[in-house]
């Protein structure tokens, strides 16, 4: 019966079954479709979280590994050894299962000393150069056949032999220039001016000699900032040997990138000013020399005696001339600098995850491959990590996780030439990263201590750094069963608030500027560093010598690689939330918080000249008015990111947009005053040294020695324009960040 049955009406007519049940299937289809979304027959709002399985996929012995093989020849931008090891990484990151990895080439200009013609200063008497600073380093021992090894010199330095008498400047900050001007009376101009190395930018330090009409400068490495009490020289100690100098560039690029090319790529059809015209170039020799060839420099200095605190820790008077003295005043100081410009072309390498679901939203985790020679610490203990995270990365690719938006690792060349391969890749892809960015993390040296961990970044990562570092463990000693966060916390609280670590302010100095001061898009760095509060030597002792090594971070700095282990887990934390969170993870009311506390010590600073304040009607209302209405805006964003539908995808990128374009709207395209690649309202490197992050930047530099200048109505305008300028700023990112009505 069944079976007569099922062989009368349509059934008797196949292509008629067929026809019906295509149609049923897609209304079926259609009204599932309507009750359940789109969203969640296609997409998952999470699949899975891999971040557990990516972090403990990673090994410090693989760290250990990558560092030694990257380090065992100089890594100089612009050679043939960085070319293979570029080379090296693309092949790795493809066999990691990166969907792509490129070379990515730029023509920028470089500077090397002449071989034939090396660098020295020496001390003339009648005619005859009676001393002459050392030619190179001693190589450490296992280096002694390396050929290629660059000697100590500044990148950029203008050629020429200066001879005269010599100023000592201290670290040539402004300050110190200011006092011998202003409190000494010693005039700069027509000197060779020397100062020590530490507290700010090597760049600044030229700009501030030349401004001072000084020909020339000498730049040493004091013991007083260079070794710590108690520890030895390398290679017995991680101290800095009095043979040793740091290498460095001394351009003041404020953020253009190639000296030739700003704002454009440098590609082969870019239109490129001549060597002579290129931004922030020197026009005076600057050399850099050790504490054993500066004690013979300083030794016999005359004319005034220094203050107190511009003593170094060297067996001299550490007078400050000019000139020797009188006994010696027949000898004289002489420059012979032939360090040349000229462009050449570097190599970006390139990776990328596709994101499955939003492949047009982009994370960077981004670090140098450059050295000055081996780069044992920067930037190859970070090159390291991005190798062993790309690694870790591609691990779960292979097994067929993909992450919800787009990762791009990038291993970035020429850095140390002023930051040229990542910016020139910003300039090529400037419309694209500003349409597209969410988040930078940048991935230099991953190590400069050993006590604790630092962390610089935009406030809307706070909280998610606070996040991530309480769900790893602890790498430090006494802290076994501990979070990073604790020991981060116990190590290094935050001076206002002290039940949190501390986290700083984003300067520059490193390859996140051109992301984070020119485009906008939100930025990161974390590394392990030193104890803040008792070591007070600059940078590390032996940073940018040749004792650089693999030994050297083996032996002194993370004989266990566990430090540079917990680097790589947090910045691969960070990528992967950034990357797969349905949320991007942005804490907008940290933002305007901090926004709050910078206006507030920025009124505090005006107010130290209440009377001209107010002569002149100046007032930080405004300002303060459109960061309540930004707080209460933020506070808006929350609220929806609560309550919104994760199933609906239009909804939830909506927020993402504006989650993501939160940083953007801090951006003037005007720049801030002679600075037009330093572009972000809130933040900036200092104008004083580019290390440092200054908040309300236009605000301080107008208000900066305001005091001294001559005509104060013009000063105290420009303070005005500068608040305003500031107000609009923060009123309008307020304004992306509400609901749309
Ligand atoms: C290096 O110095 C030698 C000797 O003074 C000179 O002939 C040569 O042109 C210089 N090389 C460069 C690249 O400047
Ligand atoms: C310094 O170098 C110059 C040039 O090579 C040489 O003439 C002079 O003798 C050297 N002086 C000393 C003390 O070595
Ligand atoms: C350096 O070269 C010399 C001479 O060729 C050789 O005797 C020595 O063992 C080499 N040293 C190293 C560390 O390779
Ligand atoms: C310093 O000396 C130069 C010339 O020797 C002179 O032009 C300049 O005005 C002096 N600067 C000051 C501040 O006295
Ligand atoms: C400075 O030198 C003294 C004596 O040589 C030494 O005890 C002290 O540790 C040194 N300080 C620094 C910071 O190097
Ligand atoms: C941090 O963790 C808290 C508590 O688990 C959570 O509510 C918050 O959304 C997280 N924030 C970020 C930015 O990850
Ligand atoms: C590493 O840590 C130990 C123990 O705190 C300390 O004595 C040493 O100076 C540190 N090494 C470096 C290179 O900072
Ligand atoms: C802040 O918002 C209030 C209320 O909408 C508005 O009156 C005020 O002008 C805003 N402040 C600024 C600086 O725009
Ligand atoms: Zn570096």
């Amino acid at each position: 019966m069944d079976r007569t049955r099922t062989r009368t009406g349509v059934f008797k007519r196949p292509i008629l079954v067929f026809f019906v049940s295509v149609t049923l299937f897609f209304i079926l289809g259609l009204i599932l479709g309507y009750l359940i979304g789109p969203w969640e027959i296609w997409h998952p709002v999470k699949a899975r979280d891999v971040r557990p399985e990516i972090v403990s996929e990673m090994k410090a012995e693989n760290i250990k590994e990558f560092l030694r093989d990257f380090t065992k020849k100089p890594h100089v931008s612009g050679t043939e050894q960085n070319l293979q090891l570029a080379k090296k990484i693309q092949s790795q990151w493809l066999s990691f299962g990166l969907d792509k990895a490129e070379l990515v080439h730029y023509d920028v200009l470089l500077s090397y000393p002449n071989a034939s013609n090396p660098n020295y200063i020496s001390i003339v008497e009648n005619g005859k150069e009676m001393y002459n600073t050392s030619l190179f380093e001693p190589p450490p021992e296992g280096y002694e056949n390396v050929s290629d090894i660059l000697p100590p010199y500044n990148a950029f330095s203008a050629q020429g032999e200066p001879e005269g008498d010599l100023v000592y400047v201290n670290y040539a900050r402004t300050e110190d220039f200011f006092h011998l001007e202003r409190k000494m009376s010693i005039n700069c101009t027509g000197k060779i001016v020397i100062a020590r190395y530490g507290k700010i930018f090597r760049g600044n330090k030229v700009k501030n000699a030349m401004l001072a009409g000084a020909k020339g400068l000498i730049l040493f490495s004091d013991p007083a900032d260079y070794c710590a009490p108690g520890v030895k020289p390398y290679p017995d100690g991680w101290n800095l040997p009095g043979g040793a100098a740091q290498r460095g560039n001394v351009l003041n690029l404020n953020g253009a990138g190639d000296p030739l090319t700003p704002g454009y790529p440098a590609k082969e059809y870019t239109y490129r000013y001549n060597a002579d015209e290129g931004v922030g170039i020197p026009s005076i020799p600057v050399h850099p020399i050790g504490y054993h060839d500066a004690e013979n420099l300083l030794k016999f200095m005359g004319g005034l005696p220094p203050p107190e605190s511009w003593k170094g820790n060297l067996s001299i008077s550490y007078n400050v001339g000019p000139g020797f003295l009188s006994e010696y005043s027949s000898r004289k100081i002489r420059m012979h600098i032939n360090t040349n410009k000229n462009i050449n072309r570097i190599y970006n390498v390139i990776g990328k995850i596709r994101g499955a679901l939003e492949p047009d939203r982009y994370i960077i985790l981004g670090g140098h491959r450059d050295s000055w020679v081996f780069g044992g610490i920067d930037p190859t203990t970070g090159a390291a990590v991005l190798q062993e995270v790309a690694r870790s990365f591609g691990k779960k690719l292979k097994e067929g996780w993909r992450p919800r938006r787009t990762i791009i690792f990038a291993s970035w060349d020429a850095e140390e030439f002023g930051l040229l391969g990542s910016t020139e890749w910003a300039e090529e892809n400037a419309k694209i990263l500003q349409e597209r960015g969410v988040a930078y993390i940048n991935c230099d040296s991953s190590i400069e201590g050993n006590y604790t961990l630092r962390v610089d970044c935009t406030p809307l990562m706070y909280k998610l750094v606070y996040n991530l570092t309480k769900q790893l463990s602890s790498p430090d000693e006494g802290f076994e069963d501990k979070s990073l966060y604790d020991s981060w916390l116990y190590k290094d609280p935050a001076k206002d608030k002290p039940d949190l670590p501390k986290i700083n302010k984003l300067g520059s100095g490193s390859d996140f500027e051109a992301y984070f001061q020119r485009l906008g898009i939100a930025a990161g760095r974390a590394r392990y560093t030193k104890n803040s509060k008792t070591d007070k030597y600059s940078n590390y002792p032996l940073y940018h010598t040749v004792y650089e090594t693999f030994e050297l971070v083996e032996n002194f700095y993370d004989p266990t690689f566990k430090k540079q282990l917990s680097v790589a887990q947090l910045r691969g934390s960070l990528i992967y939330e950034l990357a797969d969170s349905t949320i991007i993870p942005y804490n907008v009311k940290d933002y305007g918080e901090e926004l709050k506390s910078y206006a507030d010590s920025i009124e505090k600073l005006a107010k130290k000249n209440i009377a001209q304040m107010e002569a002149f009607g100046v007032s930080f209302g405004s300002l303060f008015s459109a960061i309540e209405n930004f707080t209460q805006a933020a506070y808006g964003i929350h609220a929806r990111i609560d309550t919104v539908d994760l199933n609906n995808p239009l909804a939830v990128r909506i927020l993402n947009d504006q989650l993501m374009l939160a940083e953007r709207a801090f951006i003037d395209p005007l720049g801030l005053p002679g600075r037009p690649f330093y572009r972000h309202v809130i933040f900036a490197p200092s104008s004083h040294n580019k290390y440092a992050g200054e908040s309300f930047p236009g605000i301080f530099d107008a208000l900066f020695d305001i005091e001294n200048k001559e005509d104060q109505r013009m000063a105290w305008d420009e303070v005005k324009r500068q608040v305003s300028i500031a107000t609009f700023t923060v009123q309008a990112a307020a304004d992306t960040l509400k609901e749309v009505s």
